[in-house]
């Protein structure tokens, strides 16, 4: 689908369907808006008419289908509603963008076009940006499994073109650079859902780091994959205990972006940031195997990596000004005659050992190896990992927010602000000294589990056992990385949440500040 920019008046929109949002009209005198009621004239007064018979006040749930006269250029006028003007946000204006294609799919429209609305609240290059992303990602399917898919068996045509109508005043180039910057980015987020929802019989660590290479080499980012050899060299006794109950072999995965022309510093010393992904492609549990009810699910247990994937890919397209590296621990965690077992004592790649009481509790070893390596190797200005990493996060906040926790409250507040800007909100759960002295070991120097209280909180006191002072945060989507409740924007299954919120956060962020 194309996502294209006219400024024109709407009567000239020749589309199959040309969705007008308002509003949520004044109930004693419903009076529409000068521009949409020029526009109204042109089509005969039909919209007016739906207006009269009330069956249309522009609650965010309404959509009414109008069928202009043979004059209109647009073959369908469809009236739809954008709620409270005082409460319109980017998110409503992206699941706006969202709804009209629904609509128009059903009604098997090939060309949509929207009359953007226009509000005082929001610039407009903003609400641009936000129509154009809720169009993307509105408009993902993962499908690419099913046989009715494309061409005449489809049970919808595709839409093969977005056009987003601003009135002929409008001042083109920054619109044009926000849709384009909009689209990089929600396709750099259709990436993450896509590798989450792939199942874990393709999406094994090889593959995954495959995909990651490929995508650096086409955005131009710099990529290496460490095999087993390598993991072995650099003692990452994490990452190699989880793996090795598989056949499919686990990888790290390190991504650099550095832009040549970028914030403080030459391109040698600049001020980095690293993102640090969990990847595991498959979670059985391990030897302290999950129960089987909704256990297919933990294919998308890859799903931190993925959003560092897709924010990697956007922050090369989007020309963000800093160093960024981006690293993903991958691995498969399957109960076999060689995996790893409760009881044992593993050498970390920082020389801490940890005691396995629960072989379930894997994403924390590969992420520590991973932050371990990071700090020592980059001496990073901050950096920010995503995991799902507990139960006990998705049962405390559920899918309506990730869980946000770390060392650093400037960091942890940046997160959270970008959290608010991007729709993908981040919520802080303590990290106090008590949940880092829960994970002290008595046969070894760390345990990897302690018990059932604070589970989310326990699991960051184990990660700060691997960072040291440097600013680091934790993002644990355990509860936000996989939908079963679809909306507009978002259908079942993986929701590649992450890569806007740490692309947003990354293009606030001023190196030298307090983060
Ligand atoms: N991948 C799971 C966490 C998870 C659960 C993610 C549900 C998404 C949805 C993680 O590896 C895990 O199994 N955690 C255990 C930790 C426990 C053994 C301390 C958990 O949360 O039960
Ligand atoms: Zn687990
Ligand atoms: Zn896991």
């Amino acid at each position: 689908m194309q996502v294209q920019l006219k400024i024109q008046a709407p009567r000239q929109s020749a589309v199959d369907l040309l969705a007008i949002p308002l509003f949520r009209l004044d109930a004693k005198k419903p009076s529409l808006p000068k521009r949409i009621t020029t526009l109204d004239r042109a089509l005969g007064g039909r919209i007016q008419d739906v207006i009269d018979r009330g069956d249309f006040r522009g609650a965010e749930d309404e959509a009414v289908l109008v069928y202009p006269d043979a004059k209109s250029k647009a073959k369908r006028i469809l009236l739809i509603g954008l709620g409270k003007e005082d409460k319109c946000d980017a998110e409503a204006l992206r699941r706006l963008a969202g709804r009209s294609l629904r609509q128009a799919r059903g009604k098997k429209a090939r060309s949509v076009g929207l009359l953007c609305p226009i509000t005082r609240r929001i610039p407009n290059p903003e609400i641009a940006a936000a129509l154009a992303a809720g169009a993307v990602l509105g408009s993902y399917r993962f499908d690419r499994y099913l046989e009715k898919k494309k061409g005449k068996n489809a049970r919808h045509p595709e839409i093969r073109s977005f056009t987003l109508v601003f009135d002929k005043l409008s001042n083109a180039p920054p619109l044009r650079r926000a849709i384009r910057d909009a689209v990089a980015l929600a396709d750099s987020q259709n990436l993450a859902r896509d590798l989450s929802n792939e199942p874990a019989n393709t999406m094994t660590p090889v593959a995954l780091a495959r995909v990651a290479s490929k995508m650096s080499r086409e955005v131009g980012l710099k990529c290496h994959v460490m095999d087993v050899a390598e993991l072995k060299r650099r003692k990452m006794g994490g990452i190699l205990a989880v793996g090795q109950g598989s056949t499919n072999p686990p990888r790290m995965v390190v991504m650099e972006h550095n832009p040549r022309r970028g914030t403080a510093g030459s391109k040698k010393n600049r001020p980095t940031i690293c993102l640090i992904g969990k990847g595991i492609t498959f979670d059985s549990g391990g030897i302290s195997i999950k129960p089987s009810a909704g256990m297919h699910e933990m294919k998308h247990d890859m799903s931190g990596a993925a959003a560092v994937v897709g924010a990697m890919r956007a922050i090369a397209t989007l020309k963000i000004p800093h160093r960024v590296i981006g690293l993903v621990a991958t691995a498969e965690n399957l109960p076999s005659a060689t995996a790893y077992r409760p009881g044992d004592i593993i050498r970390m790649h920082s020389g801490k050992t940890v005691e396995v009481l629960n072989t379930d509790a894997e994403g924390r070893l590969v992420l520590a190896d991973a932050l371990a390596y990071a700090n020592a190797r980059y001496q990073p200005a901050a950096m920010i990992d995503v995991a799902t990493l507990t139960g006990a996060c998705m049962i405390a906040l559920g899918s309506f927010g990730t869980g946000l926790m770390g060392n650093d409250e400037a960091l942890s507040d940046a997160l959270y602000e970008a959290g608010k800007r991007s729709g993908e909100c981040a919520w802080p759960l303590p990290l106090f000294e008590g949940h880092k002295k829960a994970m002290r070991g008595s046969v070894a120097d760390l345990v990897n589990v302690a018990g059932r209280e604070a589970g989310a909180s326990t699991a960051g006191g184990f990660l700060a056992a691997f960072v040291d002072e440097t600013p680091w945060a934790h993002l644990d989507i355990a509860g936000t990385g996989w939908t079963n409740k679809p909306t507009p924007i978002q259908p079942k299954g993986a929701t590649g949440v992450g890569v806007r919120l740490l692309v947003d956060f990354l293009s606030h962020w001023k190196p030298g500040k307090p983060v």
